[in-house]
């Protein structure tokens, strides 16, 4: 009797897990992120009622608990957690005392990744100050209007920038006070701080400032698509929410995490150094990436985690091999923008590396974690996601493919984007997810907000990224807005072409565009490309892989070959200018190429050639 209750209930219990398995197949996976969550939140919620509620409460509580940990490895230094603390003190004491810094005073700083980047910043926090992270390869135009843009009326610059700010001076000179991280002063603009540090204690200010955490934290320069960068508000929310990206990766207080992307953007100071932070953990900080020192940096410093966007895994990827590639201990990479193609040749070249990829903006808190093994997808949308207040609710909107505006019905409410068709991803504004707009731009913060979206009086974040969410709950990311043209009535994805080109073997990198013609309609695909170092284009390899591999639609008529795309920005700004400067080879000095279907071949685009085009003589 027994034995057949037993049995049954075991016939049972395996009808039930196959049901699970064909009906929920990633139970498992989004039950355990879902666990991971809860327990952040909770961590989160017991740090809290201690009074830890910021990333510098954060900071200090590692201080404190931990003063003898090493917290960064810099060039030949180790700085512990203690000796950050009492650094960034008497930062923040000597920034009081000879600067009469106060709470709410926004500082401007612009410096490196070297040690006391953090220990200024922190000082600054120590303070209550809004501090305005600098992007130090910027020309002069572009700092006064970001100095102008963020209201600051404090600089602090390192010695290296002491050039270029003096070319701005003239114009700033009487309203802001400008400091250089140096024992010394170019000039009697500056004020030097480092011998200052001399004279001031170490110890805490007595009266810390009290911080409101639904304030602004930081602010970040993000580069639009177009025009001027913007400085986007950060708040201590978005913050000390981000400092959880490196845990929910997978990284412990044990790992060594390796940073090499600048400390001005968002990914190196929130999310890694923040991560590293929040974790208690060691932060091997590099001045700046190098494809060659990277791996040998690892081995030397038994690096165990390492952060990363998707253009310093393609440099990796492009570089010459090294024997340390293989012999070192990375066991996790956690970053965004990793191409699949990338990906493929990263984890076969470098070993057992787990990769994460995540899906994260500056300006609202919205995020993904790829925390499945499937490839290509940038997270899940599944029912726990959802439901959990501490990730971030979303929602994908149907759109209008010539405007990319929201669809709207008759009564002017937006409208769901179905399973399997891509959206505009929007997120929700609430208390838990701000927006804070942009320093100084109350038209261009309205602009990124979409209202009465599904009721009267809802307002939400749009991001202008379209993603697609599929029949198994899983996310892609299909484009960001603009990086999409049409052609021959069809929607061509310029990652997509990009993605395609990359994998030939004489291409190191690919950026692909529309240029317009005239008697066409929609715009013709272009390829700005840079060969790889004693590598020569070969035509008719290029031909066949494009014919075989994309549709005719999306092949790249017009090739440009560049010796190096201009890396100090993002791809997308230098897209701005390819696409005004299109074909003509009277406008450029780089060789152009034609795709050639009856030559089966790329040719030189003579000038006689790009003339036939522009007539109609020569038909695409
Ligand atoms: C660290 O390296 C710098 C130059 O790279 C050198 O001047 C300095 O003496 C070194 N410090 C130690 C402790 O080795
Ligand atoms: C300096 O401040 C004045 C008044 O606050 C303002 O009108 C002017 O634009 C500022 N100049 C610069 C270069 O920021
Ligand atoms: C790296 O690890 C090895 C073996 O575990 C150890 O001997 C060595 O001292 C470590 N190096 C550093 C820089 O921590
Ligand atoms: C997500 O992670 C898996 C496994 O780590 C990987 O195969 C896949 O390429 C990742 N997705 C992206 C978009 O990187
Ligand atoms: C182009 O993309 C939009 C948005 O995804 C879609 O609605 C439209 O049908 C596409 N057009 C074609 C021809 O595929
Ligand atoms: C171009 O590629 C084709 C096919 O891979 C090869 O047969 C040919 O030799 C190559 N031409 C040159 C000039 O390298």
């Amino acid at each position: 009797m027994i034995a057949v209750v037993f049995s049954s209930l075991l016939a049972g219990l395996l009808a039930l897990l196959l049901y699970q398995r064909m009906a929920y197949p990633f139970l498992w996976v989004d039950l355990i992120y879902y666990f991971k969550l809860r327990g952040y939140r909770k961590t989160l919620q017991a740090r809290m009622q201690k009074g830890i509620v910021t990333y510098l409460d954060c900071f200090l509580y590692q201080a404190k608990t931990n003063p003898n940990k090493p917290f960064i490895i810099f060039e030949n230094r180790t700085l512990t957690y203690q000796v950050v603390d009492r650094r960034s003190n008497k930062f923040a004491n000597a920034f009081r005392t000879e600067g009469s810094l106060k709470q709410r005073d926004i500082v401007a700083l612009g410096m490196f990744n070297e040690p006391d980047f953090i220990c200024v910043w922190l000082g600054l926090c120590k303070l209550g100050c809004e501090v305005a992270f600098l992007n130090v390869n910027i020309k002069a135009k572009s700092l006064l209007h970001c100095l102008q843009s963020c209201g600051a009326k404090t600089l602090v610059v390192g010695a290296e920038l002491v050039q270029l700010v003096e070319e701005v001076l003239p114009a700033l000179k009487d309203n802001m006070t400008v400091w250089v991280v140096d024992h010394t002063s170019p000039s009697e603009d500056f004020s030097s701080l480092l011998d200052k540090l001399e004279h001031v204690s170490g110890e805490p200010l007595s009266d810390p400032p009290k911080v409101d955490i639904m304030s602004n934290f930081l602010f970040i320069f993000t580069s639009g698509t177009t025009g001027l960068s913007k400085a986007a508000r950060v708040g201590h929310l978005k913050a000390i929410m981000s400092m959880a990206f490196l845990q929910m990766c997978g990284a412990t207080s044990d790992d060594i995490i390796y940073i090499t992307l600048p400390l001005y953007h968002m990914s190196a100071s929130l999310l890694g150094i923040g991560g590293c932070i929040h974790l208690g953990a060691t932060c091997v900080l590099k001045k700046k990436f190098s494809a060659s020192q990277f791996w040998k940096d690892c081995v030397k410093h038994n690096v165990t985690v390492v952060q990363y966007i998707g253009e310093l895994c393609r440099y990796l990827v492009n570089h010459p091999t090294v024997p340390e590639e293989k012999a070192h201990s990375v066991r996790l990479a956690a970053g965004s923008g990793l191409r699949s193609d990338v990906w493929m040749e990263f984890v076969k070249r470098f070993g057992k590396v787990k990769i994460r990829e995540g899906y994260g903006l500056t300006e609202a808190s919205i995020g993904f974690l790829n925390y499945t093994d499937e490839v290509g997808a940038i997270g899940r949308a599944s029912y726990f996601n959802k439901v959990q207040s501490l990730s971030m609710p979303f929602q994908l909107l149907r759109y209008d493919p010539q405007t990319y505006e929201p669809v709207r019905t008759d009564s002017g409410r937006c409208i769901q984007a179905q399973i399997g068709e891509a959206g505009i991803l929007v997120a929700p504004l609430t208390a838990m997810n701000q927006f804070l707009g942009y320093a100084g731009n109350n038209i261009l913060s309205e602009k990124k907000l979409l209202r009465n979206v599904f009721k009267a009086g809802d307002v939400y974040f749009n991001t202008g990224d379209l993603l697609l969410h599929d029949y198994r709950d899983f996310l892609y990311f299909r484009d960001r807005i603009g990086d999409t043209f049409r052609w021959k009535g069809e929607n061509v994805s310029t990652t997509e072409v990009s993605d395609v080109l990359g994998l030939l073997d004489f291409i190191q990198e690919a950026n692909v565009y529309g240029v317009t013609i005239p008697g066409y309609e929609g715009r013709a695909g272009m390829a700005a490309i840079v060969l790889k170092p004693a590598h020569k284009l070969n035509g008719t390899k290029l031909y066949n892989h494009v014919v075989k591999t994309l549709p005719a639609y999306a092949w790249p008529w017009f090739l440009r070959i560049q010796t190096s795309l201009d890396v100090t920005e993002t791809f997308k700004q230098q897209k701005v200018k390819l696409v005004q400067e299109g074909f003509n080879p009277d406008v450029t000095q780089d060789p152009l190429y034609f795709l050639d279907v009856s030559k089966k071949d790329y040719v030189y685009l003579t000038l006689t050639l790009y003339q036939d085009i522009v007539s109609g003589k020569t038909h695409l």
